[in-house]
Order: structure tokens, then C-alpha cells, then sequence
């Protein structure tokens, strides 16, 4: 890690705290406890390698030193945001797919709500967390994982879900740094906006399988199958079934649907 590069790049975002690690346990368990000190917007950790990085619905995170991004900052919603935190998850993954696109002339698509795929395949995953005192939002950690390079990719979350890294689908050589800047630059600029209709509009155009079949598992033993419909304003993913009726559903796990 050139600390002098990440310590320009935050000074130029505004950046108002920044810490790297070279191993720990979660960046996003470290945020967490910087949103109940109350460290300001923006706080960013870093991590070479963590022993305990985390997923959704609780799976395990593999960060591989020197060949993954491990990132999680910290974010006060305010005024009307605080009535849409379901589409922050979505500004995340629209983030990091914008960013891909500036620093690397990737095009990346979003699997709702934000797995980040190249060719189909996952190669980032996103964690956003809620931290509350009683019913008061402390804020948000927004945590993201890229996959780099090709060691990068464990083989047992290839078992979930078909994986990749960025350095596999582009000749150039990717830095790290100014992806982790590029994400920042565009979360920043598309949350001017999110909360405004054209934000699902943009959303929608990044998205994976519109108009595919597909499955979404909702539950341990619960699979919803149909179309891929689009995106709700508040985020949620809208299934159309075979007999026509469009079903709106706020979590689940996305696949494409093989067909037989
Ligand atoms: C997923 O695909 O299920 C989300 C993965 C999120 C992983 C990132 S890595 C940085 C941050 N720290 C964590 O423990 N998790 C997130």
C-alpha cells in the first residue's frame, strides 16, 4: 500500500479520517465501532488481509493479502435519505460499478441488490450495515470487497456463485488505489441525487438478467421464480410470475434460472 498515495487521494475527497491495516478482523467490524465513537462522515478503513470479513446473510469474506480491495466507510444519512436506507445498497453497487467502468474501462453490471459481476461472474460483494441506538440511526458502514487478482478468488465462494477478479478481464495494469478512489468519487457524486426517481432509471440500466428468468431465495427453504421485472422506488426487487402478477420482494438472493 503507497501510503503517501491513499494519504493524497483522501485529502482530495475530503477524506477526513483514513486508517490501513495490514490484517483484521472485519474493516467494516472496525467502522462500526467508529460510528459508535462517533467518528464523522467518510471514515475509511482499509485492510491488506482480514481473519473475520463477513458477507451477507453472514457468509464468510475471503480477503487475500496484497491481491484483494477491503474497504468500509462510514455514511450519515440525512433529511429525506434517511426515509430511503434500502437504496443504499444500491448507490453502493452503482458506485462500484461506475468506478470500474472510469478506472479500469470495465463494464460491470449489478446483481440486485449489489454483487458486482464481469462476464456474469461475482467480483465484488457489498455489506451495508445499520448501526442504531434504540430507534436512532447512528449512521451506516458501507463495506466493499473487490477480487482483484486471480488468487484473490476462493474457491469455496465459487461454490455459491461463479467468481472472478478484475485483472482477468482487462490487459491494463488495475491499482487498487485508484479504484478505492473511484468508488468514493462516485458514491459521492450519485448520492447527490439517489433519492430522485432517475436514480432506479440509472440503476436499472447497470442491472444483471432484466427481462431473465430467474430465482430469488428469500428464506432458508423459500425460492420465488420469474421474470426479472425491474427495480421498485424503494429498492426492492420486482418478480413477474408466470400468470402476470408482479410481486415485490425488499431481500433475497439472486440467481439466474437454468433453463431445462
Ligand atoms: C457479500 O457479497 O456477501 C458482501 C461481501 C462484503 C465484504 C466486504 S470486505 C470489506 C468489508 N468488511 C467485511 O467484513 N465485509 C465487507
Amino acid at each position: 500500500m503507497d501510503t503517501q498515495q491513499l494519504t493524497q487521494i483522501c485529502q482530495d475527497l475530503n477524506i477526513p479520517f483514513h486508517q490501513h491495516f495490514s490484517e483484521i478482523g472485519s474493516t467494516n467490524d472496525v467502522a462500526i465501532g467508529w460510528v459508535n465513537q462517533d467518528y464523522p462522515q467518510y471514515s475509511l478503513a482499509l485492510a491488506g488481509a482480514q481473519t473475520k470479513g463477513r458477507g451477507r446473510y453472514d457468509r464468510r469474506w475471503i480477503t487475500i493479502p496484497g491481491a484483494s480491495i477491503a474497504m468500509s466507510f462510514i455514511v450519515h444519512p440525512h433529511g429525506a435519505e434517511r426515509e430511503k436506507l434500502g437504496l443504499f445498497p444500491l448507490l453502493s453497487g452503482l458506485a462500484v460499478c461506475a468506478a470500474l467502468e472510469t478506472a479500469a474501462s470495465l463494464p460491470a453490471s449489478v446483481k440486485w441488490p449489489n454483487d458486482i459481476l464481469l462476464a456474469g461472474k461475482k467480483t465484488a460483494g457489498i455489506l451495508v450495515e445499520s448501526i442504531w441506538q434504540g430507534d436512532q440511526l447512528k449512521g451506516l458502514v458501507v463495506g466493499i470487497g473487490i477480487n482483484i487478482l486471480p488468487e484473490s478468488i476462493p474457491r469455496d465462494l465459487e461454490l455459491l456463485f461463479p467468481a472472478t477478479c478484475v485483472q482477468d478481464h482487462t490487459e491494463l495494469n488495475v491499482d487498487p488505489l485508484t479504484i478505492i478512489q473511484e468508488i468514493i468519487r462516485s458514491f459521492k457524486s450519485l448520492r447527490v441525487d439517489f433519492t430522485s426517481p432517475s436514480f432506479i432509471d440509472h440503476y436499472t440500466q447497470n442491472l444483471a438478467y432484466l427481462n431473465q428468468p430467474v430465482e430469488l431465495q428469500t428464506g432458508p427453504d423459500k425460492t420465488e421464480t420469474g421474470t426479472l421485472h425491474g427495480i421498485h422506488p424503494d429498492g426492492s426487487l420486482l418478480l413477474k410470475s408466470p400468470d402476470g402478477a408482479i410481486k415485490k420482494f425488499p431481500i433475497g438472493d439472486l440467481r439466474l434460472r437454468p433453463q431445462t
